[in-house]
Formats: structure tokens, C-alpha cells, sequence
């Protein structure tokens, strides 16, 4: 099954992905995560990308449809893959569908997860990632066991650097500007899946599995 996952900064992509990937058995792609790490070994494309992610501001559709494109042809995405944060724009939703096309593949499905703007700081803000595991937390929402030294595993905790208010607000304002569009793209092309991602998590994971398996 192949899947792109849309919504807002702090809809819940990247949590919800990590469950789903599971339940179908298929890779994950999260261009904002191929950009940190990136950026965190310090290559070329880390150093260009941290200029826009730094400052809450979508990287360059030719950098961004570059890795993408390279990740889809590796054979792991045969049969099916996740799309997290991708396509962000409508040059890089029809890069997509050329990349695809040129794959023999299409895209079956796009989940959209919907929360109200208001909710979207506050998860953001109270984010907590574990560096050993890479799973995500929230201060109060999905809280770790020992807030902010360890995570479940014992782990260390670190924020995100994008994750303070004022970035939060510019992603936001790139999202509405930006990436909304795409949803009329893709309900036009009758791909859209609408989940309220206002739920708590797990009611909103099964209710991306039924959607997905086309019980809903
Ligand atoms: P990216 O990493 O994709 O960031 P984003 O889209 O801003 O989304 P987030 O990862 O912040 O949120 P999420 O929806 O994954 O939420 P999460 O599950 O973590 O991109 C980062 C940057 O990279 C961009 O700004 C841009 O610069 C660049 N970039 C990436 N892709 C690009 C592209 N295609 N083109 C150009 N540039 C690109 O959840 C958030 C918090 O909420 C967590 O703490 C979680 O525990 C909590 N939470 C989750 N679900 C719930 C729930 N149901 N109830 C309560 N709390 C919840
Ligand atoms: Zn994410």
C-alpha cells in the first residue's frame, strides 16, 4: 500500500506513522527526518537544508524532491511505503505523481489528520524525542517516564530545534499558505481520507487502520 500522510506541524504524522508502518509492514519516509539527520552529520545537503529548517521555512523543492526520488527507488519501497511531510507543495505533489509513474507505481491513499490550529502549539512546544530510540513524547499528552531526563527506556530526552513558538508560528503560516492547497489536489483525485487526529492517540490510530482497510 502506498500512503502519504498530510496535516499540520504537530497533527501527529510522525506518531502515527510509526504505528502504522508496523501494522503494514512497510518503510517509513519522513523528509523532515532525512533532513536531521542530514544535518546532524553535517553533509552537504544537512548544511543547505539547515539554512530553511532552522528557521521554521520549507527547504527547496529541487533539494527535497531529490531524496525523496533516490528513496523511492531503493527496493524497500516495492511493495508500498509511508510518505510522511511529503509532498509539501503542488510542484512537489506533481514531481510525485512523474516519479511514480515513471516506478509504474500511484499513490492509494492520502490520510489527512485534522486538528484545529489552536491545539497545535501546545503539542509542539511539550514535544520530547528520545535520543536513543528516536520515539516521541509529549510533556503531558504522551509523557515519558521521568519528565525530560528519561524516556521509557532510559533513555535521554532532547526538543527539537524548530519547536519553539515563534518557529512554530512561520511553520504554521508555510502550511497554510503552502500545503493546504494539496488537499483539494488530492480529493480531487478522490485519494483523500479524513481522520480527526484531535483524538487520543490510539483511537486515532485504529481509526487510520479502518480507514485505510476501507471499513469506515
Ligand atoms: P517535519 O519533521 O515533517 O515537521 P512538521 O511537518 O512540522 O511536523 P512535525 O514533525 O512537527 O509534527 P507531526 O505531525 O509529525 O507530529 P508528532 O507526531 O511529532 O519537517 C520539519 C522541517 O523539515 C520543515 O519545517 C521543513 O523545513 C523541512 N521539510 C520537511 N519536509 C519537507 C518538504 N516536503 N518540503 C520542504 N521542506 C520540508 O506529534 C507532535 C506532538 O504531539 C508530540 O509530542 C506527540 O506526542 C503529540 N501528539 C501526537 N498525537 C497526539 C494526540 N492524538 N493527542 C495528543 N498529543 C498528540
Ligand atoms: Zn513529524
Amino acid at each position: 500500500m502506498n500512503i502519504l500522510f498530510m496535516g499540520p506541524p504537530g497533527a501527529g504524522k510522525g506518531t502515527q506513522a510509526e504505528r502504522i508502518v508496523e501494522e503494514f509492514g512497510i518503510p517509513h519516509i519522513s523528509t523532515g527526518d532525512a533532513f536531521r539527520l542530514a544535518m546532524k552529520e553535517g553533509t552537504a545537503l544537512g548544511i543547505k537544508a539547515k539554512e530553511y529548517v532552522d528557521q521554521g521555512l520549507l527547504v527547496p523543492d529541487e533539494i527535497t524532491n531529490g531524496i525523496v526520488k533516490e528513496r523511492l527507488e531503493q527496493s524497500d519501497c516495492k511493495n508500498g511505503f509511508l510518505l510522511d511531510g511529503f509532498p509539501r507543495t503542488l510542484q512537489q505533489a506533481e514531481a510525485l505523481d512523474v516519479m511514480l509513474a515513471e516506478l509504474g507505481r500511484s499513490i492509494d491513499h492520502v490520510v489527512n489528520l485534522k486538528v484545529d490550529r489552536s491545539l497545535l502549539l501546545a503539542r509542539l512546544t511539550g514535544r520530547r524525542i528520545s535520543k536513543t530510540t528516536g520515539t516521541t513524547y509529549h510533556v503531558i499528552f504522551n509523557p515519558p517516564k521521568v519528565e525530560g531526563i528519561c524516556d521509557k527506556d532510559g533513555g535521554e530526552l532532547y526538543q527539537r530545534s524548530d519547536d519553539t513558538e515563534e518557529k512554530v508560528g512561520t511553520r504554521l503560516d508555510e502550511y497554510s499558505s503552502k500545503t493546504a492547497p494539496l488537499l483539494d489536489y488530492y480529493s480531487a483525485k478522490g485519494l483523500l481520507r479524513e481522520v480527526d487526529g484531535e483524538k487520543d492517540i490510539d483511537v486515532v490510530t485504529s481509526d487510520i487502520i479502518s480507514n485505510l482497510r476501507g471499513s469506515l
